[in-house]
């Protein structure tokens, strides 16, 4: 852990040096950081004590061949979504119907009956809603977004839950299972879960049906995490690891734990319901992001480092990761969009240096969470690949990798920093919605398996 020298107070120029010292990654940082990920991959694919799950996947890619109409379900943020997709067996996906319902915090937060309850009961409302008949057999694919161990594609044990989920008794138990019940319960029997994926898998899947060099996954939204394509003959913890072909894993990386942290990351995790888990995604994701910015800036309103004239304040939860957005985004001469945000607030009467620090501390939070995306990135790709001698394209989806300002441009450029000209091989590309259509991808493969 990094613990500050003793500041003079008044002096924002010594604090966010400081700050920016604390929250650097060199190049030699993120050596030891892909060095210790591959390290944790290989214990967690054996089945070795390890920061990263290393969760198989039970299928493997698309081959753009897939077809069929499938329900599929979309658990993992705060929205809870429905969709109905129809693949055309060309490579082409299309939502047909698309509903989004949100999940009230009690149910978030309720027992497992509930929430599953909450989800026959919304899917009951999109069949009505969209006329959809229930007198034949609907393959349904279900996205559920948490690390779960498979033993095969439809069936999976949610280990625990991630970004702020708690409801309790669905620790230890199938999820399909739960939902299956539910699903009887609430006279939708002729719905069958015929798949069970994460978002990053879905993700991986939905590419590769249109592109075919598609071998990694990623998430960068609420949480983080990624999948890769893996030789099973690797996944020596699989009983079948003798077999040949390949296997898709869900890293869990949000789990990785060997970066070090600063006295803010330690504050935040210790005060979430998961502390001492989930640590990089911490340090990453959209559910975190504006609560480390946030800790920072009441730092240093504390020690009259910034706003000192007047009782600004940021309480817990009020500066969120959309807030940096906005923040980061202004490139206005004046920095007048982050002055309307700060009267928006209460804050009124800044000067364009108190507007300029705001921007800097929410750059030097971004700038290390898209650095240590590219060295997960980097561990990933160069583990499946140490010389970079084939091309990968990488599917990522979610809202910090789409609308973040400059995430996506230095992610990309810290890759160039760490491999120079080979960093050319690694092909980032925006997968829209994987965790919709990605699922019935994923169900359309296993439907191709089971003929
Ligand atoms: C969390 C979950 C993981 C998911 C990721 C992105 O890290 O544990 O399963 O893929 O969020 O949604």
């Amino acid at each position: 852990m990094h613990r500050g020298k003793k500041r003079t107070p008044n002096d924002p120029c010594s604090f966010l040096s400081e700050l920016e010292k604390s929250f650097e990654l060199t190049r030699e940082h993120l050596e030891e950081i892909i060095l210790e990920f591959h390290h944790e991959m290989k214990r967690g694919l054996s089945g070795k004590e390890s920061s990263l799950k290393m969760l198989p996947a039970f299928i493997d890619r698309a081959c753009g061949k897939e077809e069929g109409k499938f329900m599929a379900l979309d658990l993992g943020g705060t929205n809870f979504r429905v969709l109905q997709v129809d693949l055309s067996g060309d490579g082409k996906a299309r939502k047909e119907h698309e509903e989004k319902y949100v999940i009230p915090k009690a149910i978030m937060h309720g027992t497992g009956v509930k929430l599953f309850d909450f989800i026959a009961q919304s899917i009951k409302q999109f069949i009505i809603y969209n006329n959809i008949g229930l007198e034949n057999k609907i393959n349904l694919g279900f996205t559920f977004s948490f690390p779960m161990k498979q033993s095969n594609i439809s069936t999976g044990i949610l280990i625990n839950w991630t970004k702020g989920f708690t409801a309790k008794g669905v620790i230890g138990a199938d999820v399909a299972k739960l939902l299956t019940t539910a699903l009887k319960k609430h006279r939708l029997g002729n719905i069958e879960v015929a798949a069970l994926a994460n978002d990053t898998v879905g993700t991986l899947a939905a590419k590769s049906y249109e592109d075919h060099d598609c071998d990694m996954g990623i998430i960068f939204g609420t949480g983080t995490n990624a999948c890769y394509r893996e030789k099973i003959s690797n996944i020596k913890k699989l009983k079948s690891s003798s077999e040949k072909g390949y296997m898709l894993i869900n890293t869990e990386w949000g789990n990785f734990n060997k970066i070090r942290m600063t006295k803010y990351d330690v504050i935040l995790d210790e005060a979430t319901n998961n502390p001492g888990e989930q640590r990089m995604e911490k340090m990453i994701s959209g559910m975190y992001l504006g609560e480390i910015a946030r800790l920072i800036l009441e730092e240093m309103i504390e020690d009259k480092c910034l706003f000192a004239k007047g009782k600004a304040k940021f309480s817990k939860g009020d500066f969120k990761t959309e807030h940096m957005s906005l923040i980061e985004s202004d490139d206005s001469d004046k920095l007048l969009k982050i002055a309307e945000y700060l009267e928006g607030i209460g804050i009124s009467d800044t000067s364009f240096e108190e507007r300029e620090i705001l921007k800097r501390v929410c750059g030097i939070v971004s700038k290390r969470a898209a650095r240590i995306s590219a060295a997960a990135i980097s561990a990933i790709v160069t583990w499946m690949d140490p010389h970079l001698e084939h091309k990968h394209t990488i599917a990522i989806d979610g809202m910090l990798y789409e609308k973040y300002p400059h995430f996506r441009q230095l992610v990309a450029a810290t890759l160039k920093e760490i491999h120079k000209d080979a960093s050319e091989k690694i092909n980032l590309t925006r997968a829209k919605d994987g965790s919709g259509i990605g699922v019935a991808v994923v169900a359309a493969v296993a439907a191709l398996y089971r003929q």
